[in-house]
């Protein structure tokens, strides 16, 4: 698509967003740093680049001249510029609890709303060509329960875009060993304490399908490799390696921020790593893009 692979999301000056968070936002269990700042923002935009070199487009949908486009979930906005740019006769919202990254290039066709996905959404039934959320359900309790709450935001025949990575490293040839199985078993406890889902990516295109709101559900799963000898496609050893950092920044965040209670200890974290380094594993991870159009 025009405008997906050479505009990085651009760094200057721009108006803050300064919406007051609306009350009810801090109950939300989202366990990791503000989107819009510092190692977060660099981890989140990294991985954004990393797919989309990977993918070569926005999305697999066919989307056909939309005029109002939703992202849930924006983060540092890098999705939302994508498609503010793709396609410039649109209007984009990006949501979140976090404002935008106060240097962020907004396009003059997006907007930003803050906004806890947890209270009822502030839009029109019926009013997205296109709804678009990655890596968010993973931090929604009940995620089964906001798939009739998105479909019902689509026009008949708009396009809901739901994509997360499954927090299970798989090894293609051998059990995977103490270090990987330690840190799952520290990280799903805290979650489930959360209430959210660690492996909702895996699940998600049975929830859209059960849902019966769309007369097309499609998926492609993408593996994240560990180790870059599992793959000899190079852009795919690029998304593997930001995957990488990107969930070890994950895990180090939650153990720093909730500490042992958490369930993943430096130890924990030291044998996770030396197994994700181990080139004699074929670990991988592995990415759920679903695309389903409303029936
Ligand atoms: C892991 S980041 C993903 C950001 C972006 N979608 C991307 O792919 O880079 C999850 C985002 O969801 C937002 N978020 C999580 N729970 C939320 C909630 N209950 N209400 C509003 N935003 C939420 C966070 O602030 C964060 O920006």
């Amino acid at each position: 698509m025009a405008g997906w692979m050479n505009s990085p999301t651009t760094i200057q000056k721009a108006s803050p967003s300064r919406a007051p968070l609306p009350k009810a936002a801090p109950q939300a269990p989202y366990p990791l740093p503000t989107s819009s700042r510092g190692v977060e923002r660099r981890r989140l935009d990294d991985m954004h680049h990393g797919i989309a070199r990977y993918l070569k487009r926005l999305t697999h949908a066919s989307i056909d001249r939309p005029s109002r486009i939703l992202e849930l979930g924006s983060g540092t906005g890098a999705w939302s510029v994508e498609a503010a740019t793709t396609f410039p006769s649109a209007q984009v919202i990006a949501a979140d609890m976090s404002p935008l990254p106060e240097t962020l290039s907004k396009p003059s066709n997006l907007s930003h709303t803050r906004m806890n996905f947890l209270d009822p959404f502030p839009f029109t039934p019926g009013s997205f060509d296109v709804v678009h959320m990655r890596f968010v359900m993973i931090h929604l309790p009940k995620p089964e329960t906001y798939i009739a709450r998105l479909a019902s935001l689509l026009r008949p025949g708009g396009w809901l875009l739901l994509e997360d990575v499954n927090h299970t490293l798989l090894d293609a040839n051998r059990p995977v060993g103490p270090g990987v199985q330690a840190l799952y078993h520290g990280y799903n406890k805290h979650m489930h304490k959360q209430g959210v889902d660690p492996n909702v990516g895996a699940k998600l295109k049975t929830m859209l399908e059960a849902s019966k709101k769309f007369s097309e559900v499609n998926e492609r799963v993408v593996p994240c490799y560990m180790n870059p000898n599992s793959t000899t496609d190079p852009d795919l050893q690029d998304l593997g390696e930001i995957l990488k950092y990107s969930i070890d920044g994950v895990y180090t965040g939650i153990m720093d921020k909730v500490g042992l209670s958490g369930g993943i200890t430096p130890q924990i974290l030291r044998a996770w790593r030396k197994e994700v380094e181990d080139p004699e594993r074929d670990l991988r991870i592995d990415m759920h893009l679903t695309w389903s159009r409303k029936a």
